[in-house]
């Protein structure tokens, strides 16, 4: 689909839910309003929804819009969520949310960071889980602070000129583990140990991590304030 024809499906569609100047404004109080989410994965659009739906947000990919992903150029969580939820309402017409996420090791000055996903291609190995873990383990070896923690920062924009984004974040707490244990999640959960729950992330069940994640805290903040703005 060519940019012109994103455009013009998310404008029809945010004046199909009452809104008149395309520029994804909220719709009348009471009714549901339509948000394109600047992500494709599953997962994460199954945990929006839960949360969102029921707030009266109705949720869409920028995938099924047609919209290819966004930059992620910049060195903060922060910048690059909104980057993404910018090029999403500006290609659409409709208010949108994204995410950046992460993990960030205290004795590693925050890194992984903005470049968990690729942090072992960018040391010159492959873009994989398996190879992040171990690059991750490799610059551990002689550290004794292993404390580190899962970010993620959600940011909504109501068009993509929208001066006052809102931005909801959440930190989840731990350790990074010797050596992985564990198969559910992703990433870097077979190494993400919880001290207080004596197991690694990727042991704990599908449902409790998605109830106290960084992105659970981080949508529960964001969902206050879009109350609060309300
Ligand atoms: P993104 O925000 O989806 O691009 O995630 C960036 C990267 O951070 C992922 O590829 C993972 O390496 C890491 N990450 C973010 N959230 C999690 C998580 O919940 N578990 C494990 N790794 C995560």
């Amino acid at each position: 689909m060519r940019g012109s024809d994103v455009v013009k499906q998310g404008q029809e569609q945010s004046q199909s839910q009452g809104s008149s100047s395309g520029q994804g404004t909220a719709v009348a109080a009471g009714s549901r309003q339509r948000v394109v989410v600047a992500s494709n994965n599953a997962g994460k659009l199954r945990e929006f929804a839960a949360l969102l739906g029921d707030a009266g947000f109705d949720l869409v990919t920028q995938g099924e819009l047609g919209v290819p992903e966004a930059e992620e150029p910049h060195a903060t969580f922060v910048e690059n969520a909104l980057e993404k939820a910018r090029h999403a309402s500006r290609l659409t017409g409709l208010p949108a949310l994204a995410d950046d996420s992460g993990l960030c090791v205290r004795a590693l000055q925050g890194a992984p960071g903005v470049y968990s996903a690729r942090y072992a291609l960018r040391a010159g190995g492959e873009k994989s889980d398996a190879a992040n873990n171990r690059h991750l383990l490799a610059e551990l070896a002689n550290k004794t602070d292993r404390r580190g923690h899962y970010v993620c920062v959600l940011a909504f924009v109501e068009h993509a000129d929208d001066p006052e984004p809102i931005i909801g974040a959440g930190r989840w707490f731990g350790e990074i583990a010797e050596a992985p244990h564990g198969d559910h999640g992703f990433g870097y959960d077979p190494l993400f140990y919880l001290p207080d729950q004596g197991m690694t992330a990727a042991e704990l069940s599908p449902d409790v991590k998605n109830a106290v994640s960084h992105r659970a805290m981080a949508l529960r903040n964001l969902l206050s304030q879009l109350k609060e703005r309300d």
